[in-house]
C-alpha cells in the first residue's frame, strides 16, 4: 500500500479535556507519523467552510458552533494508507457504533463531540491539508 497523507482535527471537546497526547499516542502506535501540527482556534467562518458539504444538514449550525467553542490541534497524519488506517483508529461517527479501543470509543462526548475528525478520501486529504498547512510546514 501506498503512503498518503490525512488530515486530522483533535476537536474543541478533547482539548478541553486535555487528550491531546493519548490521542497522538494512539495514532503514533498504529504507525501513523504526525508530520505536521498546530493549536488554533477556529472562526465562525473557517468552520463554516471547512463543513461546507454538511450546510444542508440540520446539524450544521450546531457542528460549527461545536468547532468553534474552543481549539483544536489540526494535524497532517502520514503512514501506509494513512487515510483508512486514521479512519480505523478513530472508530465510527456516533462513538456508541465505534470499535473498542478507537478514540471516538474511548474519549467522544456524542456523536457531534466526536473528539477527532479525519478525512475521508484521497481527494478530501488533498484539500483539507491544503486548508490548514502550507507544503514547507509539513515535515516528514
Ligand atoms: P466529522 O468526522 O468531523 O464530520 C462531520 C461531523 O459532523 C462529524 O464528525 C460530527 O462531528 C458531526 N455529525 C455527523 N453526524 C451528526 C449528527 N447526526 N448529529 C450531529 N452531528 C453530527
Amino acid at each position: 500500500m501506498a503512503t498518503e497523507r490525512t488530515l486530522s482535527i483533535i476537536k474543541p471537546d478533547a482539548t478541553r479535556r486535555n487528550l491531546t497526547g493519548r490521542i497522538n499516542a494512539l495514532f503514533e502506535e498504529a504507525g501513523l507519523r504526525i508530520v505536521a501540527q498546530k493549536r488554533i482556534r477556529l472562526s465562525d467562518l473557517q468552520a463554516g467552510a471547512f463543513y461546507e458539504v454538511h450546510k444542508e444538514r440540520p446539524f450544521y449550525a450546531s457542528l460549527v458552533s461545536s468547532m468553534t467553542a474552543g481549539p483544536v490541534v489540526v494535524q497532517v497524519l502520514e503512514g501506509e494508507g494513512a487515510i483508512l488506517k486514521n479512519r480505523s483508529v478513530m472508530g465510527a461517527t456516533d462513538p456508541k457504533k465505534a470499535e473498542p479501543n478507537t478514540v471516538r470509543a474511548q474519549f467522544a462526548e456524542s456523536i457531534e463531540a466526536n473528539s477527532v475528525h479525519g478525512s475521508d478520501s484521497p481527494e478530501n486529504a488533498a484539500a483539507e491539508i491544503a486548508f490548514f498547512f502550507a507544503g514547507t510546514e509539513i515535515l516528514p
